[in-house]
């Protein structure tokens, strides 16, 4: 029930027609009945002892059962019209509220979703929650109705007939009910579960080909994806094994119910006179029970599409369940760039340890701080959330001494310029790509940007220059001149805050120095929060924080940290030898 009023609930603008529609198939399989009894009344005319009747009442009868069958199936086109009405509006709302809650997701959701994951999940369980409002929601009325509506003509007709009609159907019964508590949602969560995995485990072992072949690690890649395969069939045959007698038992019975009417009908015949009345009604009965039974196999699957869609939309709420950004009612205005930490504490969504613990300390505007710190130890994690990919669980991050949470989105996207560890540019010309940091700004300015990246080398040699499109055509960057373009988007943009994740691997030492000159073209007299792997760059910073387990561990100039002979010492002695190693010089140990 809570299902259908969600589903209901989803129908916004087309209430009407989901209720209408079940009505309407509620008086379908009312006309679905009537034949039967018309075609009954035939037989009785025609076996009727006394031969008064006539012809015309027969074809009356006649017309009656083909008008009713006639009028039972364009009642159920009907039925089936509005349902799709309802469904297709479900459908779409659905995938609308869910895209509508991802654009106002933390962006650190989509470090964990990425978009071909959401866009799986959306539109598998779009479309199975849209085939159950179709097809299989009308269906259920009359799977619900008719039994009740042949149980009535069953006795009716012949009480005796009727018992012994209901015996096979009451002993299956009895079994469906058994089957069904028997865990079949459960069931269902792990059977989607299991299906998840195996479609993942295809996607990745697909995508982990060309590393694979590098690796020459094939078995070692297929494994996963074989034993997510492997444990969807062991599943899945359990499955069917504990379904196998209660199964067969079940549709011998609900399909032999003539087996136990042909013998009743002779012990009724012997204890009465009226042979042709009995025959009559056996007659009636052997037509009319396939549709009971018909219509309780229906409901069987009815049950299992129950779980089905109720999964799917937990599925698609699930996906959507962490709590978007709160837009503050009345946001506050920037004025002034500096950044503060104040007892800063987060952790991640699903894990049992602070990523984030406890930390202090301020940029002043205009000032360089740089992270550094062992991997793991949350440098992208505190950079975060300056620009609030997440919000902090305790403390506050503020910007001129405001919290960021009561600044409006628009306005902190407009002050910060992320610049991440993987630039991402879009398959459009690079003149599109740089624009993005400002879709106001001029040719002129456009270039200028350019020219402070170190971007002019690149745009000359391609052959449409800045109109060149990436992607296509085979036209890709370098990782360096990515990177380079993405500077110039971010120079483009001139946000007051900087917060840069420090690329990890630069290309060769001259796309690096040219990187540098971008760098420090981009951050003149910003504030900025620089995350920092190669400690040569950061010699000169106003202050150095070492994170270290989610905590401050040391913090100070450069030369402050080499004194103190701590974790910054030894990253920078470790960091010296690299230098010396990379190019080529003797490596001391000592
Ligand atoms: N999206 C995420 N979900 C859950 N845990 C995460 C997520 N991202 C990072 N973590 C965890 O948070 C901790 C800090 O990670 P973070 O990426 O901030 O480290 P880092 O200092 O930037 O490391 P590196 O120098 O390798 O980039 C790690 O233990 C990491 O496993
Ligand atoms: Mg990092």
């Amino acid at each position: 029930m809570n299902l259908l009023k969600k589903l209901q609930s989803y129908t916004t603008g087309r209430k009407i027609m989901l209720p209408l529609s079940l009505l309407m198939s509620a008086i379908s399989s009312l006309f679905g009945m009537l034949p039967y009894i018309f075609i009954w009344l035939i037989i009785r005319e025609l076996t009727s002892s006394s031969p008064t009747s006539t012809n015309s009442v027969i074809t009356t009868y006649a017309w009656l059962a083909l008008g009713t069958a006639v009028g039972g199936v364009v009642l159920y086109f009907t039925t089936l019209v509005l349902s799709h009405l309802a469904a297709f509006r479900a459908e779409n709302n659905i995938r609308q509220n869910a895209m509508e809650n991802i654009i106002g997701m933390p962006l650190g959701f989509f470090d964990n979703n990425t978009s071909g994951r959401v866009r799986k999940i959306i539109d598998d369980n779009a479309s199975i929650t849209h085939g159950f409002m179709a097809h299989q929601l009308p269906d259920l009325v009359g799977t619900i109705l008719m039994p009740f509506l042949t149980l009535i003509l069953i006795f009716v007709f012949d009480w005796r007939m009727g018992i012994t009609t209901l015996i096979p159907i009451i002993a299956a019964m009895v079994i469906l009910g058994y089957m069904m508590g028997n865990n079949s949602k459960q069931f269902m969560t792990t059977y989607m579960n299991s299906l998840e995995e195996m479609n993942t485990e295809a996607v990745e072992y697909v995508r982990g080909i060309p590393v694979v072949k590098v690796f020459q690690q094939t078995v070692f890649s297929f494994k996963n994806f074989y034993n997510s395969i492997v444990k969807y069939k062991n599943m899945v045959i359990k499955y069917t094994n504990i379904w196998e007698k209660p199964m067969s038992t079940y549709t011998v019975l609900i399909n032999g119910i003539v087996f136990f009417l042909a013998p009743a009908a002779i012990i009724f015949m012997d204890s009465s006179q009226n042979h042709i009345g009995i025959i009559l009604n056996f007659f009636f009965y052997i037509l009319i029970t396939p549709v009971f039974a018909q219509n309780i196999m229906k409901s069987m699957y009815l049950n299992h599409a129950f779980g089905q869609a109720d999964e799917a939309i937990k599925r698609i709420e699930n996906l959507v369940k962490t709590k978007p950004l709160t837009e503050p009612a009345k946001p506050e205005p920037i004025t002034r760039f500096d950044i503060s930490f104040n007892n800063v504490s987060f952790r991640y969504p699903g894990s049992d340890k602070n990523a984030i613990d406890g930390i202090n300390f301020s940029i002043p505007a205009g000032s360089t701080v740089a992270l550094v710190g062992p991997s793991g130890g949350g440098k992208t994690t505190l950079a975060r959330l300056v620009p609030r990919f997440w919000d902090t669980d305790q403390g506050e991050v503020r910007i001129g001494g405001i919290n960021v949470k009561k600044l409006s989105s628009y306005d902190l996207m407009q002050h910060i310029s992320f610049v991440f560890q993987n630039t991402h540019l879009f398959k459009k010309s690079l003149l599109e790509n740089i624009r993005l940091g400002n879709p106001d700004s001029s040719i002129d300015e456009i270039y200028k940007a350019v020219d402070m990246a170190q971007c002019r080398e690149i745009i000359d040699k391609l052959p449409d220059g800045l109109d060149t499109k990436i992607g296509i055509d085979g036209t890709y960057l370098s990782g360096g001149e990515q990177q380079r373009i993405a500077l110039a988007r971010a120079i483009l943009k001139d946000a007051p805050i900087i917060v840069m994740d420090e690329a990890t691997a630069f290309t060769d030492p001259e796309n690096e120095d040219l990187i540098r000159i971008a760098l420090d073209k981009l951050t003149e007299g910003k504030t900025v929060l620089t995350i920092a792997h190669r400690l040569n760059s950061i010699k000169n910073v106003d202050k150095i924080l070492v994170i270290n387990d989610g905590k401050i561990a040391e913090q100070g100039s450069h030369t402050e940290l080499l004194n103190k002979n701590g974790i910054y010492s030894g990253m920078w002695n470790e960091f010296q030898k690299s230098v010396k190693w990379t190019i080529g010089k003797e490596v001391n140990y000592a």
